[in-house]
């Protein structure tokens, strides 16, 4: 019938220039979409293990993301914003039901509510994954964590300040360079060693330090504070990475749970790696393969002692009858918890946020948040929104 065979004709001419139009489209926007920034001039060369640290993941093997198939809003934004960014992530269900006949012992005591028993669980399945699997390192993020668009030179000086913490090999002729390693004594102080101005072995095995040099690498988290020389167990050493900025001058920094030594004492637009101290809330880090099978241990088949975050927290302190293990962290936090626009109650499904309605996105100490500019990297623009201006006040946000 000639009526249908000219209807299927402007089909099909019709599907071809919208081929066309979406090749169009999908040229411009490839020569159009900028490069994305780096904080610093990253290392060039391309035998060095932190090369490695600009590729999709990070230096890591893998990106871990955990996310419950029911907040298909935390994933729409996870991939967007990983995508924009740079990153290959794969996504861990979130868990739901975990049965008390499958707990550790200590399980039943604890009276974790159903959010926590279901976030112990998303997050041992993680590193029990990296075990099976043998994966030799890997980042693992909860699903509303934010950073900043410059995160892989961000994660660059990371790795150069946890080589400073990070114990050489034996063999290799560099020195320690911590003299409060494995432990302080009594009034020691600690030293400070700028990253770019100290040189260490070069690790063999990661670009942040050989894998079975360090356990843990708490980059996301709502507080810290440095080790002391009372806590007895840890070394004090801090690694510094002096004029970062991406570091949000001092009005704007918040230290949530950790105190404001970091504040007090070192200049504006520093950051700075130390050994993990008192860190809360596991909503990003990096970890090892030696890292991930004692996590297992402890906290799958040893003892359960309280929420995930503290749990974490006594591996890396050393308290609670757990072996001290080599967890460096960093301020301000790589990683944060986005507050989106909307209801505060919808930020968890762990712990409770509250009726309040939230009128300003943030993510606490993130300048070139990734979330508050989805709008203009998917646009290609790069004027970005820098929710902490240098000599701005400090802008008075939820928690
Ligand atoms: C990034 O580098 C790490 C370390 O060399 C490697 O294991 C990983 O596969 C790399 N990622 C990608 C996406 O190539
Ligand atoms: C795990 O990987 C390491 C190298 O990273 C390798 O030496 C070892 O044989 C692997 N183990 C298993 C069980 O595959």
């Amino acid at each position: 019938m000639p009526s249908h065979s000219c209807y299927a004709r402007s089909i099909l001419a019709g599907a071809i220039s919208l081929c066309i139009l979406v090749i169009i489209f999908m040229r411009f926007n490839e020569t159009t979409l900028p490069a994305l920034p780096l904080a610093r001039t990253p290392s060039s060369s391309s035998t060095d293990l932190l090369h490695d640290v600009l590729n999709q993941t990070l230096g890591f093997q893998k990106i871990f993301v955990i996310n419950l198939p029911s907040r298909t809003d935390h994933r729409d934004a996870m991939s967007l914003a990983a995508a924009v960014t740079g990153l290959e992530i794969e996504y861990v269900d979130g868990v739901t039901e975990v049965e008390d006949k499958a707990l550790p012992p200590g399980g039943a005591e604890v009276h974790l509510n159903k959010g926590g028993l279901g976030n112990w669980r998303a997050h041992l399945n993680i590193a029990r994954m990296i075990v099976e699997q043998n994966i030799t390192s890997a980042l693992v993020l909860e699903d509303d964590a934010d950073w900043d668009l410059r995160i892989k030179s961000q994660m660059q000086d990371f790795a150069r300040a946890a080589r400073l913490l990070v114990q050489p090999k034996p063999g290799t002729s560099h020195q320690y360079l911590d003299p409060t390693w494995p432990q302080p004594s009594a009034g020691q102080t600690p030293q400070n060693f700028v990253v770019g101005e100290e040189v260490t072995a070069e690790p063999d095995t990661s670009a942040y330090g050989d894998i079975d040099r360090w356990d843990l690498f708490w980059l996301g988290h709502c507080g810290t504070r440095f080790p002391r020389s009372s806590d007895i167990n840890a070394p004090l050493g801090r690694a510094v990475i002096k004029d970062d900025e991406t570091v949000p001058e001092k009005q704007h920094v918040k230290m949530q749970f950790g105190n404001d030594e970091l504040i007090q004492e070192y200049p504006a637009h520093t950051r700075v790696v130390s050994r993990a101290r008192m860190n809360t809330c596991t909503l990003g880090y990096g970890i090892s393969l030696p890292g991930a099978r004692r996590l297992l241990y402890e906290l799958g088949v040893r003892k359960m002692t309280g929420t995930t975050d503290m749990m974490f927290r006594s591996l890396c302190d050393g308290v609670d009858e757990r072996k001290i293990r080599t967890c460096l962290t960093v301020q301000p936090q790589l990683f944060q918890h986005h507050r989106p626009l909307g209801a505060k109650s919808s930020f968890s499904d762990i712990s409770d946020h509250g009726d309040d309605y939230n009128d300003q996105a943030f993510s606490r100490n993130i300048r070139w948040s990734t979330r508050l500019n989805l709008a203009k990297l998917v646009d290609g623009e790069t004027d970005y929104i820098d929710l902490f201006k240098d000599g701005e006040g400090s802008t008075e946000l939820g928690f």
